[in-house]
């Protein structure tokens, strides 16, 4: 933020005062901590005993590695749970997962990623995430699968994904479901995505929500810090996200590693991913360094900058690794909203549409004008970071010479489902339900685009020995032609068949189950019925519309997250996953026709299960009829 802005500002506000929010914010803890030093801006806190350092990439953090350990069997109850649900038969599930626990093999370890695409993929996501969600009503009924939440270990998000991963960790890993039929609760106010993020919460006037915007960079800015349009972004993003009465300014990611449930670890752990952007590089190439935001570190295993950094206290002036002794620790960079802006930073240029909008002061306007056009067309999708990574791996590191860290979105490389994290070899990641909300064709649904692309990625060995072997995955006119992204389709299934241990892949392509969720990426405002709707669409992706269009699909999903264990115990196949790999894996056919235009029917007829409007047609057939016999 530049001083003719500051001056503005004061102007407009007719005083240079800026709020105080911490107080408030610190007094309620029902949800992960306000525990930023001073809200939206980074300031001093005293250093922990061991002084922060940057660490390289060569294994999980210890506080990772410790969590993993308790995690480790507490994912027995959810597992034993859904999978019994699933009635493999023939498999006695309970005595199966003791012997694996007693034999010291581990549980089945899951990771879910909930891949980009703007707001379709928030709400295409939340539908995969209310499925998978034992709290949500009526999924632990026969044929349902609540609890595949409980038993993963990781939960990953990027971009639009990421705004979902960010939003319910946020609110105590609270559930889809008590955001979108709060009924006038302490949670309606999130997620109300017809009031579009341009005019800010219906609660607060344009001119307040602009100011409050403006005012919290500006603190960041005044304190030393390189304010971008990501910032604006995350903030803006948080009054949906976050809290909708001051966006929660002081709420940082790392924090919620301090929350009850996480640290019990009772539920998955949450990454949010994002790209590296070197300096004066635009192009983001496809061996871009992937970074990850996990509670307790950002960083990356790829060789561009295979280090880590405590994410609490990144905004220190590390050098080489280090902080020099008289050094403090600076905390406050790694705000809630602006982890999961930077991940999202592709969507910046929707604040450009900030200048039409109706009652927004013109001071404002143009003061975000100016910095607009101060930072830069090919600057716009940009988060600026300070860089912990400074002097640090010199031989490798494009960015060492530089004291910002530019990072982007995390799809600018199509890599648009977050899978990079949970390949590293470390996680040891048994199989990966990877929810594609992508609109590769030019009707907005996926076409297998993110897949080829970390499939490509890995091909040419851009991770080198740290990631996990990555399945074979064909082009995306066979995903077309093939129909694989019209349904759930697995790939890996054949661990022979892959190049070392490696997850399978449970693809779960947005499809038109119950609505045509093809909205596009860029539609800022949809009305609550919108919402739901493809919410909803998202639970029937996941669910096949709760087993009505293959009633062995909850069957075949547990044999999904069984099949790696039973390859490392030589067990036998069920005869039931065997019948399902036959269906659902991809066998190796390629058909690399151009397809004609993707443009699929409504898969679930009017008469679909949970079709309300069907109920409700029904009812009145009946009534009708009633009155007229
Ligand atoms: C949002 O913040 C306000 C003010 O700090 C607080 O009173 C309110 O409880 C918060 N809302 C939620 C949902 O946490
Ligand atoms: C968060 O939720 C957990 C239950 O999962 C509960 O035990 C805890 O008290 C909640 N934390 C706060 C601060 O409300
Ligand atoms: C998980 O491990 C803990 C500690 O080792 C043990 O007390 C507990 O009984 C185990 N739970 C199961 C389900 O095996
Ligand atoms: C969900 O799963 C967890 C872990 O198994 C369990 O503790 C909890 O009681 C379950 N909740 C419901 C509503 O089934
Ligand atoms: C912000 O970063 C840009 C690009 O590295 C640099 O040119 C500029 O001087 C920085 N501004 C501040 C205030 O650090
Ligand atoms: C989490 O709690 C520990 C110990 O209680 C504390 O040292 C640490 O600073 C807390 N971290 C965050 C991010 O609040
Ligand atoms: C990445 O690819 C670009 C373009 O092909 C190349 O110039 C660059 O050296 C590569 N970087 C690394 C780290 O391999
Ligand atoms: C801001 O910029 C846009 C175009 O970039 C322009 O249409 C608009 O008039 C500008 N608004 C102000 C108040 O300068
Ligand atoms: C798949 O998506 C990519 C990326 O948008 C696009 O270039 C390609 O034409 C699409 N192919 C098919 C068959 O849909
Ligand atoms: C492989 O799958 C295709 C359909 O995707 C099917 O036509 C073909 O028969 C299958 N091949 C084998 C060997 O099962
Ligand atoms: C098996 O591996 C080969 C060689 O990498 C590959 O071409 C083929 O598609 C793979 N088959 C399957 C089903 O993944
Ligand atoms: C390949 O896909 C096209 C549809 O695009 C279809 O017409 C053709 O029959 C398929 N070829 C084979 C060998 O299945």
């Amino acid at each position: 933020m530049d001083l003719v802005l500051m001056v503005m500002f004061a102007a407009l506000t007719g005083c240079s005062t800026s709020f105080q929010r911490g107080d408030e914010l610190s007094a309620h803890d029902r949800r992960g901590k306000a525990d930023a030093p001073k809200s939206y801006s980074p300031a001093h806190v005293p250093c922990p005993e061991m002084r922060p350092y940057i660490r390289p990439a060569d294994g999980l953090s210890f506080q990772e590695a410790a969590w993993l350990g308790r995690r480790g069997n507490a994912t027995m109850p959810a597992l034993v749970d859904v999978l019994e649900r699933a009635a493999i038969t023939g498999l006695d599930i309970r005595v199966y997962l003791q012997s694996l626990l007693d034999s010291g093999l581990g549980l089945p370890r899951i990771g879910i990623a909930v891949s980009g695409g703007g707001y379709r993929a928030l709400m295409n996501g939340a539908g995969a995430i209310s499925a998978f969600d034992n709290r949500t009503s009526g999924s632990t009924a026969p044929g349902r699968l609540g609890g595949v939440l409980q038993a993963a270990t990781y939960l990953s998000g990027l971009s639009g994904g990421s705004w979902l991963v960010g939003s319910i960790y946020t609110q105590n890993f609270t559930t889809v479901d008590s955001i979108i039929h709060a009924n006038g609760g302490f949670l309606s106010e999130l997620w109300e995505f017809n009031e579009s993020i341009i005019e800010g919460p219906a609660t607060l006037s344009v001119g307040d929500y602009y100011r409050e915007l403006l005012d919290t960079v500006n603190d960041k800015f005044d304190a030393g810090y390189n304010t971008t349009i990501t910032d604006y972004w995350g903030r803006s993003l948080s009054y949906q996200l976050v809290n909708a009465t001051d966006g929660g300014p002081g709420y940082t990611y790392s924090s919620i590693a301090n929350d009850t449930a996480f640290m019990e670890a009772s539920i998955p752990m949450p990454i949010i991913v994002a790209l590296e952007r070197p300096s004066g590089q635009l192009l983001i190439w496809e061996n871009s360094t992937v970074f990850e935001f996990n509670l307790w570190e950002m960083g990356s295993y790829d060789p561009g900058n295979p280090a880590f950094a405590p994410l609490r206290y990144v905004g220190s002036r590390f050098t080489n690794g280090s902080l020099s002794a008289d050094s403090e620790c600076i905390a406050g960079v790694d705000n809630v909203g602006f982890v999961m802006g930077t991940s999202s930073s592709l969507f910046n240029q929707a604040l450009l549409q900030l200048a039409r909008t109706e009652g927004a002061p013109d001071l404002l306007v143009r003061s975000l004008n100016a910095t607009l056009s101060r930072i830069g067309e090919e600057n716009r999708d940009v988060a600026n970071w300070p860089n912990p990574f400074f002097q640090h791996n010199i031989k490798n590191n494009r960015n060492a010479n530089s004291s910002v860290l530019s990072l982007v979105d995390g799809g600018e490389d199509l890599q648009n489902i977050p899978l990079h994290p949970l390949l590293w070899s470390h996680r040891h990641v048994d199989v990966i339900l990877a929810v594609d909300s992508s609109a590769d064709t030019p009707t907005h649904w996926p076409n297998g685009t993110a897949l080829v692309a970390t499939y490509e990625r890995t091909v040419a060995n851009y991770s080198e020995h740290n990631a996990a072997a990555f399945p074979s995955i064909p082009n995306q006119n066979t995903f077309v032609n093939l129909g694989l992204n019209s349904r759930p389709t697995f790939f890996g299934c054949d661990p022979v068949n892959m190049t070392g241990p490696g997850p399978l892949v449970v693809y779960l392509p947005n499809a038109p189950y119950t609505y045509y969720s093809n909205v596009s990426t860029f539609d800022m405002e949809y009305t609550t019925e919108e919402r739901q709707n493809i919410i909803y669409n998202g639970y029937n992706v996941v669910t096949m519309a709760n087993a009505s269009v293959d009633a062995q699909w909850p069957a075949c999903l547990a044999c999904a997250i069984l099949s790696r264990s039973f390859h490392r115990t030589k067990s036998g196949f069920p005869a039931v996953c065997v019948d399902c790999f036959n269906r659902y894996c991809w066998n190796g056919t390629v058909n690399s026709t151009t397809p004609a235009a993707y443009d699929p029917g409504r898969i679930v007829k009017s008469s679909g299960a949970h079709s309300r409007t069907a109920f409700s047609i029904l009812f009145y057939v009946v009534i009708v009829w009633l009155f007229s016999a």
